[in-house]
């Protein structure tokens, strides 16, 4: 070999160690860092002492107000404040899938008093065989068949003389989903015409065929 020749191969060669080093935009180590305090914090633990808040914990409430994802915005109702219960209503609406829940939920809080045909004979009463002695609503007769659904809200939130209140076992979403359900049940009956409808007849299905898989292989 000559030498030229092998100057040529060695400069190959060099260049080729230093391509096979240089992997594209990845980098694998982070270099220096100028405030390595910012880059690596010093977090502290859930449930852990914390010298910053007077009370040392360091896992904290939410801001007051906070409403959790999936959940709606408070009603401002006042307890008592009859006049707005009657005038009180949602812009929720609900589709078939919805109602098959809420009558779920009805079954279970309510129905066993007010009964799972609404006629306010559920096994607690039994046509006042049962344990609980006060009659609960016949929400298919008088002024029940056609009470404002705020009103309804309202009886979930707060109770109504001997009925307690339900509100800490059903959410806002849920209460209205139950009224929903009665409205339901009470315009098969003789009731108003039923308004809480949602136009589409059933939740729409995630397509997950359409599902960018590039997309979410960058993420
Ligand atoms: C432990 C039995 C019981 C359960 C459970 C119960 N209720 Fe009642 N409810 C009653 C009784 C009793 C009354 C009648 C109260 C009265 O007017 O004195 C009543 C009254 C009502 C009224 C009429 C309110 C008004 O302003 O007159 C509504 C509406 C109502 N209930 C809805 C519900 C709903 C919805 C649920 C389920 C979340 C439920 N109740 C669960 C016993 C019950």
């Amino acid at each position: 070999m000559n030498r030229t020749k092998s100057i040529v191969v060695a400069t190959l060669l060099v260049g080729l160690g230093l391509t096979a080093c240089n992997s594209g935009n990845m980098r694998r180590n982070p270099g220096k860092i100028y405030a390595p305090d910012m880059t690596y914090s010093q977090a502290y633990d859930a449930y852990t002492y914390n010298p910053n808040f007077a009370d040392s914990m360091s896992s904290r409430k939410p801001v007051e107000g906070t409403i959790a994802m999936g959940h709606e915005l408070p009603d401002h109702l006042k307890e008592g404040d009859t006049l707005a219960y009657k005038s009180y209503t949602t812009a929720l609406r609900f589709n078939d899938a919805d109602i098959k829940e809420a009558k779920r939920i009805y079954d279970i809080y309510c129905g066993i008093c007010h009964g799972q045909q609404l006629d306010g004979n559920g096994p607690l009463y039994a046509g006042g065989e049962g344990k609980f002695a006060a009659k609960p609503a016949n929400f298919k007769e008088g002024n029940y068949l056609n009470m404002p659904a705020g009103q309804i809200y309202a009886a979930i939130k707060y109770g109504k003389n001997k009925m307690g209140s339900y509100a800490s076992q059903l959410d806002i979403k849920q209460r209205w989903m139950i009224v929903a359900y009665i409205k339901k049940v009470q315009s098969e009956n003789n009731g108003a015409a039923y308004t809480f409808g949602a136009s589409g007849t059933t939740t729409p299905a995630v397509d997950t065929t359409k599902v960018d898989s590039a997309a979410v292989a960058k993420h």
